[in-house]
């Protein structure tokens, strides 16, 4: 692996790998994001086997970075593990790699916003018997910075098939629904299919017609509930859907406004008289839905600037949130 010592100031791209070490465990290091870093043996390139966090970063006052609800983004990447049965770095080894990353890149790129991507393999192929020695690495990438001022663009969305049935998670762990995994060449292929067929982005749906999430979001809806209160209501997190940090930062800004929560199940007829629908990220943010197939929903302007300003509020999720290590 090569590495840069002076820094990486032409760059908009800082990498920190994770790299073993028999004394200290996992030393983070600085390296040449341009570079190659892996083996063509590790089974994160030739078996798609490892995990994934894409965080924000956003510059502050002083000019240092922070990455939003970082604490949620470590305790999902354990969850993931625990179902990958994946040894990976503890939250705090994670936390000095992306500091060191995070210091790096206001030096390089002062006032810029970043994704920190957060990546763990299963490491090079070993013999029979032996423990894997994974290799993990944090990358950040310069992104355009969040303005508040402007809404995230509006989504013609498809539903799409998953081909899999909503109990999935329990009748099929090996299938890994729910984790984060590096396998992600299905729901890219789905957004391209979406994009080929004049749509933005996708839902999908599960084989026994459950609403699920989106390829690289989840999905929100407000509706009036029985007494005509607006409820914000999401799929149900057990039907083998990534539990999304967004949603849950956004769910528990709305349960200490006093708003009625719901967790699904939902399905393609529960969109009928809703008052929007929104796909949630951390990069992009919470995104207004404009139609589903074709069909055009109602888009609340003022609820879209209300769930993104509580997604930057960016507030302890509590319960809402998959449990740190
Ligand atoms: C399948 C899936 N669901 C939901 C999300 C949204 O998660 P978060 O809000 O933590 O970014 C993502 C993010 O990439 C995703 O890949």
């Amino acid at each position: 692996m090569s590495t840069v010592s002076g820094g990486v100031a032409a760059s908009r791209e800082v990498l920190v790998l994770l790299r073993p070490s028999g004394v200290a465990g996992l030393v983070p290091e600085l390296a040449d994001p341009s570079a190659p870093h892996l083996t063509v043996k590790d089974q994160g390139v030739s078996r798609g086997d490892g995990l994934f966090e894409t965080a924000l970063a956003v510059p502050g006052d002083h000019g240092a970075l922070t990455v939003r609800k970082l604490g949620a983004h470590l305790g999902r990447l354990g969850g993931s593990a625990e179902i990958l049965d994946l040894p990976v770095p503890s939250p705090a080894q994670w936390r000095q790699a992306i500091d060191m990353g995070l210091a790096e890149f206001a030096r390089s790129c002062p006032g810029t916003a970043a994704t920190v991507k957060l990546t763990v393999t299963r490491g090079p192929e070993t013999a029979a018997g032996l423990a894997p020695q994974p290799t993990a690495w944090v990358l950040l990438t310069a992104t355009a910075l969040p303005d508040p001022s402007v809404r995230p663009a509006g989504l013609r969305v498809l539903l799409l098939n998953r081909g899999l049935d909503s109990r999935v998670a329990d009748k099929a762990p090996w299938l890994l629904a729910g984790a984060k995994t590096l396998s992600y060449a299905v729901n890219m292929a789905a957004l391209r299919h979406a994009k080929a067929n004049g749509a933005d982005d996708v839902l999908f749906v599960s084989s026994d017609g459950q609403l699920l999430e989106g390829p690289t979001s989840t999905a929100l809806l407000v509706r009036r509930n029985a007494e005509g209160r607006r409820e914000l209501v999401t799929p149900l997190r057990q039907q083998g859907i990534l539990a999304g940090t967004s949603q849950a930062v956004v769910f528990a800004a709305a349960e200490r406004e006093g708003w009625p929560l719901g967790y699904g199940p939902l399905t393609p007829a529960d969109l009928e008289g809703i008052e929007g629908l929104w796909l949630a990220s951390s990069v992009r943010g919470v995104a207004p839905v404009l139609s589903v197939d074709g069909e055009p929903l109602p888009v609340d302007d003022e609820l879209t600037d209300r769930l993104n300003a509580w997604l930057r509020e960016d507030r302890d999720p509590g319960a809402h949130a998959v449990t740190v290590d």
